[in-house]
């Protein structure tokens, strides 16, 4: 399933973002890259240990856990600290699959990575190129979103992002470890949960609903692992 969230955050809190991200330090991307993809990528990241990145990244996290939508869709168990890139000046990153698992660093714990986030962090009209393109079972996708608008999809997805020819791409990262492993399922609950809701507004019959809303729980307890 590939989803977009518009105005995770405003634009105006998207700019407020990129001015605290121009302090934190800036690493070549190919520091978090295995070595298959850091052949390919060609981008700068902010500093996995840098202060600034910790603080928006955890803003990010409780902005996502607050969204429905996002909770309803990614039905997260973990989700990987936010990292933050900026393409420029012809930068790119070719096609790749993420590793399958990631550490976090400085503690134990690890992330299977079930499903894929990007979070666009600058306007679509300053700069050229940077589609992030995503190529699943129904074909090949160029997203390009607002700033504060966020992209899922599925983990497993080849993807890669377009060179940048003019201005600079803002984006942050991350990948969330889903209760559901397996992406057709977790399709199946996030339609059912948003008919649900739907039925929910329009004041449905409550016995429907409520056998409705009995099954998806039972399909939700089938699939977790938790
Ligand atoms: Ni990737």
């Amino acid at each position: 399933m590939m989803l977009t969230l518009p105005d995770v955050f405003t634009p105006d809190e998207a700019a407020r973002l990129r001015e605290q991200l121009a302090d934190a330090s800036w690493v070549d991307g190919k520091s978090t890259a295995g070595a298959q993809s850091g052949e390919v990528k060609r981008n700068r990241q902010v500093d996995e240990d840098d202060p600034i990145g910790r603080v928006l990244g955890d803003e990010i996290i409780r902005r996502l856990t607050a969204h429905a939508v996002f909770m309803s869709a990614a039905l997260p168990r973990r989700i990987y600290p936010p990292l933050f890139n900026r393409y420029a000046d012809g930068e790119s990153f070719g096609f790749h699959v993420d590793n399958a698992v990631r550490g976090i660093k400085g503690v134990r714990e690890r992330v299977r990575t079930d499903v894929s986030c990007t979070l666009f962090l600058a306007e679509p009209e300053s700069y050229d190129g940077g589609e992030l393109v995503i190529r699943d079972t129904y074909g090949t996708h160029a997203v390009k979103l607002g700033a504060g608008d966020m992209v899922l999809y599925p983990g497993s997805s080849l993807h890669k992002v377009e060179p940048v020819t003019r201005g600079e791409r803002w984006a942050s990262f991350f990948w969330v470890e889903s209760l559901v492993r397996q992406d057709q399922w977790r399709s199946m609950l996030f339609d059912m949960d948003v008919a649900i809701q739907r039925l929910t507004a329009q004041q449905a019959d409550k016995d429907s609903l409520l056998e409705l809303t009995g099954v998806y729980h039972n399909l939700l307890r089938h699939w977790a692992d938790v």
